[in-house]
């Protein structure tokens, strides 16, 4: 199938394609989210419920979209984006493969077809850091998307006195948006941080790691990555 066959409004998309849409209202989807969400509520993780999958679900068809790529891409970016996390339903080892491996039953089911799944499931296996690769557009989408969603509404209960340092970063961070910038070539993680509250560095003690996936994921895009914290740009 050509991408201009996969455009909204073409024979694609009103034959049935699998939307964004079809995905989040689908009752078993509903289940694994809320599953995921429980469980690493139980294991004292940041929210990753409705709310996060929803979010990287629009950041990742945003960034495809405001790049010019084709937007049934955009659209089977916001699938992956938005089931990336089910796997964390059954454990958080390897959640990232369980998810796709999860997202191939319920998307067969739904009547994706092949070529566009395996699609969809190597985006949502490759957006851990551990073991994650921008291995195509929808990958790095993802990653982007996931990696740069750090605000203080994740966190579960706000304890300014918290050693939980993910939790401290989190309820630091009073805006973060993802800008992309198709005729400059740039994908900008601009974020705001209360500094009273944390230093800058426990920002990069934890996220480092996840920065250097979005510099290698805007890359892949043919962009270049930058992070602005409180209006002065860091990379
Ligand atoms: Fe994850
Ligand atoms: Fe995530």
């Amino acid at each position: 199938m050509s991408d201009a066959e996969r455009k909204p409004g073409t024979a694609a998309c009103e034959t049935g394609a699998v939307t964004l849409e079809v995905v989040r209202r689908d009752p078993e989807v509903c289940q694994f989210v809320r599953k995921a969400d429980e469980n690493l509520a139980v294991l004292g993780y940041t929210e990753h419920g409705p709310r996060h999958a929803g979010l990287v679900a629009d950041i990742a068809q945003n960034v495809l979209l405001r790049l010019g790529r084709p937007h049934r891409e955009a659209e089977l970016a916001a699938v992956a984006g938005y089931l990336h996390d089910i796997g964390n339903g059954i454990s958080r080892l390897d959640h990232g493969i369980a998810a796709a491996l999860i997202a191939q039953r319920v998307l067969e089911r739904l009547g994706m077809p092949p070529d566009e799944i395996v699609e969809v499931m190597c985006a949502i296996g490759n957006h851990e850091e551990e073991y994650g690769e921008p291995v195509s557009a929808l990958a790095a989408a993802v990653i982007l998307a996931d990696k740069s969603d750090v605000h203080r509404s994740r966190v579960r209960v706000v304890d300014p006195d918290t050693d939980d340092i993910h939790d401290r970063v989190n309820a630091a961070t009073q805006r973060s948006f993802l800008a992309v910038d198709a005729h400059a070539k740039t994908i900008t993680l601009q974020m705001e941080i209360d500094t009273e509250a944390i230093r800058l560095m426990e920002y990069f003690e934890i996220f480092l790691e996840r920065m250097v996936m979005c510099r290698k994921a805007a890359e892949s895009l043919g962009c270049r990555f930058g992070l602005e914290i409180n209006g002065t740009r860091l990379l």
